[in-house]
């Protein structure tokens, strides 16, 4: 079978080479062996390739933080799901042709769900969700703002806003993409600048505005702090400059705002595995729905991982990477 090998760390279309491996085997009673079907290539992947993410495994690695499979064979003791199902994976390594897994770490999804956006269920939409959810209590009518809007993430966050009765102001970095982000629920779409706190304050009737999410890193993240209200909360979840965020003291000293971080994996830690499985079940119903997209841009076959990672390292996309290890889409 193909697999996605990664034998040093570097530039991911140079490191980064589809492989001839070994078959997973038949699953032990636990576990489940699962097709995978699409997997989407993420920021967060273009650093593990880079060796700049937090997991730096030793080399030869698979990188690979989320996929859709369709299981084809699963343990006696794995009653959740059969041959045939749908599931997403809580385990990384997942560029590659199959996998074999632990029972618990799959998660079922609704059958006839569109595959290419079954592929990016399993960190985009739960982020989004929780940064609106375990940071401030929000209340209908309040604002909040972001940067990457129009990001896989940012789109979600205005759908998964609005149906809060939450208001988003939302930062981009291309103006073209005001009346794509607005038919979608954005209330204000904003171009980054240096007096983005001015123009927020007009667009929103100088709301106070007690949450932002932000992943741009940099003064970018400055910007952003200056937009929230005093004793406001800014969440840093990622950095698509590359560099750590900057911010001025005064507002932390005289403003009492509160710059913090989120991580999935450590916020899904402080749930119930019952709880996360809902929380998958509820983002799974709305993606088959369709209520939560996201865009692709292109999908590749898993023999032109380096082309594909190529084109995920472009900015200006018209929405993600996907690639299809088996055919599938
Ligand atoms: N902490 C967590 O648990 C967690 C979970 C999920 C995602 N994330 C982070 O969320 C962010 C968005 O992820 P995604 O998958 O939604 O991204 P995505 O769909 O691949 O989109 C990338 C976005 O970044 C923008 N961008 C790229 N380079 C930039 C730069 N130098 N300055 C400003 N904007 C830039 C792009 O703008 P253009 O379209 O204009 O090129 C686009 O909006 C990433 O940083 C990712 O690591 C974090």
């Amino acid at each position: 079978m193909k697999q996605v090998l990664v034998d040093r760390y570097g530039t991911p279309w140079e490191v980064a080479r589809c492989a001839e491996v070994p078959d997973v085997g038949a699953p032990a009673a636990d576990e489940l062996v699962f097709d995978v079907l699409a997997f989407p290539i993420n920021p967060a992947d273009l650093w593990f390739c880079r060796g700049s993410y937090r997991l730096k495994p030793p080399l030869p690695a698979t990188p690979g933080a989320e996929c859709v499979g369709r299981v084809v064979a699963a343990g006696a003791s794995v009653t959740h799901v059969r041959p045939g199902d749908l599931v997403i994976n809580l385990q990384r390594e997942n560029w590659t042709q199959r996998r074999k897994v632990k029972g618990d770490d799959a998660i079922p999804l609704p059958a006839g769900i569109d595959l290419r956006q079954a592929a990016m269920v399993r960190i985009n939409p739960p982020t989004a969700m929780l940064m609106l959810s375990d940071f401030v209590d929000l209340q209908r009518g309040e604002w909040v703002i972001q940067n990457v809007a129009n990001s896989a993430v940012g789109r979600l966050l205005i759908v998964l806003a609005k149906q809060r009765g939450l208001r988003t102001v939302n930062v981009v970095r291309r103006p073209e993409l005001a009346a794509e982000l607005t038919a979608l629920g954005a209330d204000s779409v904003l171009v980054d600048g240096d007096d983005l706190a001015d123009r927020v304050a007009a667009a929103t009737g100088k709301a106070e505005i007690r949450l932002g999410v932000e992943a741009v890193g940099g003064a970018a993240t400055a910007r952003l702090v200056e937009c929230v209200a005093n004793d406001g909360t800014v969440v840093h979840y990622g950095s698509m400059s590359g560099e750590d965020p900057v911010a001025g003291r005064s507002n932390f000293i005289y403003r009492g705002v509160k710059l913090t971080g989120f991580m999935l994996g450590r916020f899904l830690a402080r749930r119930t595995p019952e709880q996360v499985r809902a929380i998958y079940a509820d983002l799974g119903a709305q993606v088959k729905a369709g209520t939560l997209s996201a865009p692709v841009d292109s999908v590749y076959p898993i023999d032109d991982i380096r082309e594909a990672l190529r084109h995920a390292d472009r900015g200006g996309r018209h929405g993600k990477i996907l690639v299809s290890p088996n055919g599938a889409i």
